[in-house]
């Protein structure tokens, strides 16, 4: 048994979980030093969200930061998450851009890479970890982690196999929801250095409140490393705190040889800092959520439930979705609830519930994901439901050939004259829209915006600008009408007036909890009117056209 080692995530992990991603670079700069000398396994300091905070809320170049971080921290290995073939974007990128990519974040600084894909889809992590390997990074492959009959220790075994097989230098237990039990890490621990001869990291959330003693089993276990924050940026929906588990293994064998008297210190700095973003912890992302206890629901998504349900004005059918989400969960393979998985399935339950009928409105993303495009799921989905989101188009989990074929170039021409640096290329091809606003910004010296002292939401890749509801329910002239099944915002007009419609066929397309759903013709005809436009945010029942 040997001493444990520990990764600090204050520079990404934490303040993602816990205000919104939006620590800004010059507040890291002032204590990064100070952290440096601690003898931190690592920090995780870059990917996930703060690629797309940077540059969408902060006006801060996400490159340079790694740069300025390593020149006044350049002991202590910088790590990063990294999304599979989604780097640290929201779709699959082509293979070229995921080479690129890693280059350029490992020529920056960048030298242990956390790779992962929400369904244990290893294909999804193939080409990743090809590049990390060729440039010499440090590849940690992650199993991201859920609870459900097939997720069981052998299902862990059979996807580290696969992970092992591409010659990865570490394996991660991603507990992203923070449900892994304390005897479940042990043994899911045990297995793992059974099987491999590689170092395992835990990485949990303090979400369920389970989370400091599940690491204590995991090191008993034999755990390698694991992930802490330090001081007001440790537990809540966060990591541990290192002072804690510092403390838990102070008279065991496992005692960690960090320098606890500088991170002491380092808390006092932290804890001032939190004065100024203390305007974006929300209270539910401080304290323990015994629902995901209850429901294996996650604390973010019971959150997201809870105020899609409030724009449906249904919150009184909390209960009647608490209960259909893991049924639906089940009929589609039980995926882990993690984005985007957790807002598909969360979606399908709420409409399988208001609408009165089980997958009668489906949305687009649901399909997609049925159809193979998210990757391919832990369980086979239900044939029937199956038939039911997709008649009989085909499954296919085959990576899409389009991703191999080269694209930097194209992203190169196309944004030329706006770069300054060659990594703007990616940005640019990973947040086309945002990394343009950004280069503008820069251009123009944008100071960065100052931290808003409320409750933000967190970056959603989609949204929709809100109007005026429509408010009077229009002459329909004798035709049939065409109702809004749900309330949402008109994103796309498909069907065109005086052209026939077949029953069936897609005329609107609504964008309600974050997801397309096509809105289809109730009866053959003519499209004789439309009362709506793009834009339109319409209720459940509103009149958008009328077929003659
Ligand atoms: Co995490």
């Amino acid at each position: 048994m040997s001493k444990v080692k520990i990764t600090d995530t204050t520079l990404r992990d934490a303040h993602q979980s816990l205000i919104a991603t939006r620590l800004e670079v010059d507040d890291m700069l002032e204590i990064v030093g100070e952290m440096d000398n601690v003898g931190f396994h690592s920090f995780e300091m870059w990917g996930g969200a703060t690629f797309d905070s940077a540059i969408r809320y902060l006006n801060e170049d996400p490159w340079d930061r790694i740069t300025k971080l390593k020149e006044v921290a350049p002991k202590t290995p910088f790590q990063m998450l990294l999304r599979g073939q989604n780097l640290v974007g929201y779709k699959h990128y082509p293979d070229d851009i995921v080479h690129k990519f890693v280059e350029a974040s490992f020529t920056r600084g960048i030298d242990i890479f956390r790779i992962f894909d929400a369904l244990n889809d290893v294909r999804n992590m193939e080409v990743p970890i090809e590049a990390i390997k060729k440039v010499g990074g440090h590849a940690q492959a992650a199993l991201s982690y859920t609870i459900s009959p097939v997720h069981t220790i052998d299902y862990y075994i059979k996807v580290a196999e696969e992970m092992v097989a591409l010659e990865i230098d570490s394996i991660c237990i991603k507990d992203m929801a923070g449900l892994i039990n304390p005897m479940d890490a042990f043994n899911l621990v045990k297995s793992l250095k059974e099987n491999f001869d590689l170092p395992v990291c835990l990485h949990s959330h303090c979400t369920s409140g389970m989370a400091p003693t599940s690491y204590f089993k995991a090191i008993e276990a034999g755990v390698d490393i694991i992930d802490t924050a330090i001081g007001p940026f440790s537990f809540g929906t966060s990591q541990p705190g290192v002072e804690t588990m510092y403390a838990m293994l102070e008279n065991t064998e496992y005692k960690s040889d960090l320098d606890i008297e500088r991170v002491y210190k380092i808390a006092n700095y932290f804890k001032k800092l939190m004065e100024k973003y203390k305007g974006l912890l929300s209270e539910a992302s401080l304290t323990v959520n015994t629902q995901i206890l209850h429901f294996q629901i996650p604390g973010g998504m019971m959150s997201n439930l809870v105020s899609q349900l409030r724009d449906q004005k249904a919150e009184n059918r909390l209960d009647e979705i608490l209960l259909e989400v893991p049924k639906v969960r089940k009929e589609l393979g039980y995926p882990p609830l993690v984005t985007p998985l957790s807002q598909i399935v969360g979606a399908q339950a709420t409409l399988n519930v208001l609408s009165g009928q089980r997958y009668k409105l489906i949305p687009n993303e649901v399909k997609h994901y049925v159809k193979g495009l998210y990757g391919r799921p832990a369980a086979p989905i239900d044939k029937d439901i199956e038939k039911l989101i997709i008649g009989d188009e085909k499954v296919s989990y085959e990576k899409s050939p389009e991703l191999k074929n080269p694209s930097y170039q194209k992203f190169r021409d196309e944004v030329k004259d706006k770069i300054e640096k060659e990594e703007d290329v990616l940005s640019y091809a990973l947040f086309p829209e945002i990394a343009l606003a950004f280069f503008e910004k820069r251009k123009n010296h944008v100071t960065k915006p100052k931290v808003e002292h409320k409750e933000i939401e967190k970056a959603a890749p989609k949204e929709i600008t809100k109007t005026q509801p429509v408010k009077q329910q229009p002459q329909t002239n004798g035709g049939v009408s065409l109702k809004a099944p749900l309330p949402g915002a008109i994103l796309k007009i498909v069907g065109e007036i005086g052209k026939p419609v077949k029953k069936d066929s897609v005329v609107f397309i609504i964008s309600a909890m974050k997801m397309e759903n096509e809105i289809v013709s109730p009866a053959s005809g003519v499209l004789q009117k439309v009362f709506v436009k793009e834009g339109d945010v319409v209720q459940t029942g509103d009149v958008l056209a009328t077929i003659a």
